[in-house]
């Protein structure tokens, strides 16, 4: 890397900055192949429906554990038609030089493989959880509109994707509950009594129980203080945020130690009724997050449509900041149709907080106009039907 180029990765406020110098494409989505050179600073795409656009950024999500923006399954990515590989190429930069990141699907003896591999420097990553040491990739899309109003379980989601860019094993650990949860599920399905198996499998579940809601409490906490620092005349409204959930209201009254006996003993003590259910009636597996609009003390799904709007935003963007300052690195933000949907006023606040915050930010809109201000401090490129043109602001 040039002296020039290290320089712009020291970023303002301490921050290393962490970005994308290079991005490649190959049978990604509408994609046959991409070259992309970039600078650190934010990149904004705009282009026609259909064009592109939000596969570029779901491409830059996949350097990130788990399914990727669109939250996909892995034979919707590779491009119709094609052999159902795919591969995105990326060269993360940042201060101390560059690291070359690769993920896909590679073709097998038996055809496309069934799980994304991850290289690092070219050498295979033994899982996708490498990619949390390199870099912290969070998003914002269309598609998280309902957020408030829809499925718990999709808030729980969001609320994990929180907690994982602060601390990389938590993914590890709700899979590793869900896991037991899943066996002990079979126990019951396959009608066994045996009280070994079922106290074997409620510890797991119990120990995993207790680390997941306490990891979720830290971070909720946590992004209370990114909330309230802030300012109160802010563009977007402060959100109140806490989760409701059986194991993380106990730990608010009792040592961990004292509240993982306490799940044990109630999944003992419910066995008989799970096993009817089928399922663990409680846990961290059924937990929601809930968000309440500040100023308005009001719900967040009683609020209108745009004020769910800058509340989310709200909340990206301190968990961005949060983000920044707990890892040292600015992270990579995906902020997908955002612009175009707030008045001027919000808009050049948005662009403020995320210039001040010195990370490299990938924004999309069907028109440039909504981002000129942003004129010789961003990168704009015309996205049209799969082919990506620098641009003039
Ligand atoms: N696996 C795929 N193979 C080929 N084309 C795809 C695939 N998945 C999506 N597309 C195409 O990508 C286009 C949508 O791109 P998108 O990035 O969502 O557009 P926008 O620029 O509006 O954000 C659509 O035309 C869609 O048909
Ligand atoms: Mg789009």
């Amino acid at each position: 890397m040039s002296e020039a180029a290290a320089q712009k990765a020291e970023s303002a406020g301490g921050l290393r900055r962490v970005g994308l110098s290079g991005l490649k494409l190959a049978q990604f989505r509408n994609y046959a192949a991409l070259s992309l050179r970039l600078g650190p600073e934010p990149v904004v795409l705009t282009g026609p429906n259909g064009a592109g656009k939000t596969n570029l950024l779901e491409a830059v999500s996949f350097l990130s554990p788990g399914r990727g923006l669109r939250r996909a399954r892995l034979t919707e990515i590779a491009r119709h038609p094609g052999d159902g590989t795919w591969a995105v190429a990326a060269t993360l930069c940042d201060p101390d030089g560059e690291t070359e990141l690769g993920t896909g699907i590679a073709l097998s003896p038996e055809g496309p493989e069934r799980q994304r591999s991850v290289r690092v420097n070219r050498a295979p990553a033994p899982s996708s959880q490498a990619l949390l040491d390199l870099c912290r990739v969070v998003w914002l899309t269309p598609a998280m509109d309902g957020l408030f109003t829809g499925a718990a379980s999709d808030r729980r989601r969001f609320l994990d994707r929180l907690v994982l860019a602060l601390d990389p094993t938590h993914g590890e650990r709700v899979n590793a509950y869900e896991r037991a949860m899943r066996s002990r599920n079979r126990l019951f399905e396959e009608g066994r009594t045996d009280a070994r198996w079922f106290s074997a499998i409620e510890a797991q579940m119990a120990e995993l129980a207790v680390a997941v809601a306490a990891a979720r409490r830290e971070c909720i906490s946590l992004l209370e203080g990114a909330i309230a620092a802030q300012p109160v005349d802010g563009p977007f409204p402060a959100a109140v945020i806490s989760v409701d959930g059986t194991v993380e209201t106990m730990l608010a009254g009792a040592t961990a130690t004292e509240v993982e006996d306490r799940v044990q003993a109630d999944l003992a003590a419910g066995r008989h009724a799970d096993r009817a259910a089928g399922r663990a009636r409680s846990g961290p597996h059924l937990s929601d997050l809930v968000v309440v609009h500040g100023p308005k003390a009001a719900p967040a799904a009683e609020c209108s449509t745009g004020e769910q709007k800058a509340l989310l935003i709200g909340i990206v963007l301190a968990h961005a900041r949060l983000t920044a300052q707990l890892t040292g690195d600015t992270p990579i933000i995906l902020l997908d149709e955002v612009a175009a949907h707030l008045d001027a006023a919000r808009r050049a606040a948005l662009f403020g907080i995320l210039l001040d915050l010195g990370a490299q930010v990938w924004m999309t809109g069907t028109e440039p106009a909504p981002f000129s201000a942003l004129g010789g401090q961003a990168q704009f490129f015309r996205v049209e039907d799969a082919m990506v043109t620098p641009a003039d602001a």
